[in-house]
């Protein structure tokens, strides 16, 4: 019963001192592994609300709001009271169960965030309370309003920075940063195609390339507003933007005027748009996939294969910060925060109280048309 409490929790990432209450376990034999180890320990981080799901499932349907007993503090553990985090789509598939990598239910919900040192286990020494932090790499468990890991996993951050921006600046940002910068070599004066401009990835690409000089031609979907929407991502630097019906044409090139055809095109959508993606790459180029958003599948024609030489690859944030990354990425964290600072990086959100939750949840699951990013203010 021990090891089995034990395994639960940990999928929870709660340490073993936590007991979720009785909404999700009801042993007694569960109870009682827990207070016996409360009763040895010396610093207790004080209960914490979670978004929880016991089961994969639709995320409105299975994820519920529950209390949690405060957790023990081991010596190099640091408690971080939660000020902001994310939905994110891939928040999203953990939830639904297909995303590759999550952790297994019951588990609290979230994957990156911003909060403050509350308290730290007596071996630690880079963090004092009162610390701004990110988990980098991101990790688990988010979602609730006291989060208590291990030292490593936080990354400091400066408090200068806006919340929203702290909570959001890896998972979508970085990838942005990464797809400029580790695919092929770019060159001022150069050009991308990506569809998913509206996206928090594709709006932090138009920036990011157009801070190195590189043209950006976006596709987004043809949806209410598309006026206001193009206006907004031209205001932050994009160079064209069509909707995917206006792409619908023979002659595709004609419509980029003085813009050199791109060697580079980013996918996070897939079916159509994708093939759009493909249609205004030159001669040679390659399209990086790096998300699914219509759930249709990429095709490519046999002749553009052939006749076109396109090559296909995909990005995972995930495997990259896997390959000893980790450093390497909170640099470059840094470094995006720092465009934050001087305003030269900015993308659409929309702060919710955690007691709203549900609504951002809803706004995230689509049920009320394109929204901007839901981020959680607990
Ligand atoms: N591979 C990686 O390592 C990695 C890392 C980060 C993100 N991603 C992926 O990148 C994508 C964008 O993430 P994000 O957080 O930046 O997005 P986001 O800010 O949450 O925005 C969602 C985007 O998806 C579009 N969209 C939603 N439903 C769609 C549908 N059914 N068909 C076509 N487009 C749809 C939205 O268009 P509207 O504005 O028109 O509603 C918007 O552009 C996601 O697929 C995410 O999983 C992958």
């Amino acid at each position: 019963m021990r090891k089995r409490a034990k395994k639960m929790l940990r999928s929870l990432s709660l340490k073993p001192s936590y007991l979720p209450f009785k909404s999700i376990f009801h042993t007694s034999s569960l109870r009682s592994v827990v207070l016996n180890t409360r009763a040895f320990s010396s610093a207790v981080s004080p209960p914490s609300k979670a978004i929880v799901y016991e089961t994969h499932g639709q995320p409105d349907v299975v994820t519920k709001l529950v209390n949690i007993p405060g957790a023990e503090l081991k010596e190099n553990d640091v408690c971080v009271k939660m000020l902001a985090a994310p939905i994110n789509p891939s928040d999203i598939n953990r939830i639904q169960g297909v995303y590759p990598v999550r952790p297994e239910p019951p588990a609290i919900g979230g994957y990156e965030g911003v909060g403050e040192v509350y308290s730290v286990g007596s071996a630690v020494t880079s963090f004092s309370p009162g610390d701004w932090v990110i988990p980098s790499p991101p990790s688990s468990g988010m979602w609730q309003t006291y989060v208590v890991k291990d030292q490593n996993v936080w990354h400091k951050v400066n408090k200068g920075v806006p919340m929203e921006y702290a909570a959001t600046i890896t998972v979508n940002p970085l990838t942005a940063l990464l797809l400029l910068e580790d695919c092929i070599t770019l060159n001022s004066g150069d050009a991308i195609v990506q569809n998913g401009a509206t996206s928090m990835v594709g709006q932090c690409v138009i920036q990011l390339a157009k801070s190195r000089g590189i043209h950006s031609i976006n596709i987004i979907r043809d949806r209410p507003g598309v006026d206001e929407v193009k206006e907004r991502l031209k205001h932050l630097g994009a160079d064209e933007v069509f909707t995917e019906n206006e792409l619908e044409v023979k002659n595709v090139k004609s419509l980029l005027g003085g813009i050199p055809e791109p060697a580079l095109g980013f996918n996070c959508v897939g079916g159509k748009s994708a093939s759009l993606v493909l249609k205004i790459l030159r001669q040679g180029g390659t399209m990086v996939t790096y998300g699914g958003m219509s759930k249709k599948p990429v095709t490519v024609s046999t002749s553009s294969f052939i006749f076109k030489e396109l090559s296909l690859r995909g990005f995972w944030l995930q495997n990259w910060l896997n390959t000893d990354k980790t450093e390497e990425g909170r640099r470059m964290i840094d470094r995006l925060l720092g465009l934050v600072q001087d305003e030269k990086l900015k993308y659409k959100m929309e702060l919710t109280p955690f007691n709203d939750f549900n609504t951002a949840l809803d706004k995230a699951l689509g049920k009320h048309g394109s929204q901007p990013k839901q981020v959680i203010k607990f």
